[in-house]
């Protein structure tokens, strides 16, 4: 992006620094909760989208929905993101079907079916698989789309860490409720967290800025009890929405944070701040 060199800001369309228009996101984990509100506010504000998530989210469907509603290309792809292979024939493929890459949102995760056991029970194989998808997947797509966007254009990526990255679990938000944070989350996160940091100034001369957004309690049907112990525990008083987090990555895909790298964009109703 070319930076306007002025203080004058009556020079400045702010509106326009939003825009999208013309640019492609790479979305991992693209039909999921958050991913699908990414999606859709990156498509409001112009921009095409590649919806990459496993099989089983079905991405292809929902890539189309969108190009059918917003009557621009977009592109659905099948991947594990912690496959090489697979990330490497999606930027394959994303250049060939677009030409550029100016931006990508990592929003997987892995949830095993034992994902809530407890620390003491945790096995070997849940530990791996969480760290699998969450950190290494995060570093491949880093590495093969965020090198593209390095040795091209640039581009802005955002890394989606955790509240429990950022603090400790309060155990009393469970009380009651068969939920729980596994610390392999925490771990594979406080990892995304690292990594991200590290790239910021790695990439810095490179114009690939690397920012963070850390949602919280995104309501997804919990169940009552944990809604009433998150409301008690929230200085906002209630859960998230997904489309609250959305409005982040429009700033930090967008020329509106052209001067912004390195940061963690909390979007947790304060959850944090006391
Ligand atoms: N929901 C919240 O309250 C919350 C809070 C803090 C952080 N987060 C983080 O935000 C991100 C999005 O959360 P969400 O609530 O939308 O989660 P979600 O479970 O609804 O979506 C995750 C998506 O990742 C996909 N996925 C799983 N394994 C994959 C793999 N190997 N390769 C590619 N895709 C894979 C899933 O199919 C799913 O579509 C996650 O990284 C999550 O850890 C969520």
């Amino acid at each position: 992006m070319e930076v306007v060199r002025t203080n004058d800001s009556s020079e400045i369309d702010f509106r326009k620094k939003f825009e999208l228009e013309g640019k492609v996101i790479i979305i991992t984990g693209g039909s999921g909760l958050i991913g699908k509100a990414f999606a859709e506010a990156v498509c409001q504000y112009g921009g095409s989208v590649v919806i990459a998530d496993i099989p089983k989210a079905e991405p292809r469907d929902f890539a189309e929905q969108l190009e059918n509603k917003y009557g621009r290309k977009m592109v659905g792809f099948e991947l594990d993101v912690a496959i090489r292979e697979d990330v490497m024939k999606l930027r394959d493929d994303v250049v060939k079907a677009f030409g550029r890459i100016d931006g990508l949102i990592n929003s997987h995760q892995n949830k095993t079916a034992r994902f809530f056991a407890n620390f003491e029970e945790y096995t070997d194989e849940d530990w791996d698989a969480v760290i699998e998808t969450n950190l290494k997947g995060t570093f491949l797509t880093c590495q093969v789309i965020g090198g593209w966007m390095a040795n091209n254009s640039g581009g802005s990526i955002i890394n989606i860490p955790s509240t429990y990255s950022v603090v400790a679990p309060n155990q009393n938000l469970y009380t009651g409720t068969n939920l729980g944070c596994p610390a392999a989350y925490s771990a594979s996160k406080g990892g995304v967290m690292a990594l991200s940091q590290y790239l910021a100034t790695y990439w810095s001369t490179r114009n690939v800025r690397v920012n963070q957004i850390t949602p919280h309690g995104v309501w997804n049907n919990h169940q009552e009890r944990f809604e009433q112990n998150f409301s008690g525990l929230s200085p906002l008083g209630r859960m998230s929405y997904s489309h609250e987090v959305a409005g982040a990555a429009l700033f930090l895909l967008s020329d509106a944070s052209s001067y912004v790298t390195g940061h963690n964009l909390i979007v947790d109703g304060g959850w944090t701040t006391w």
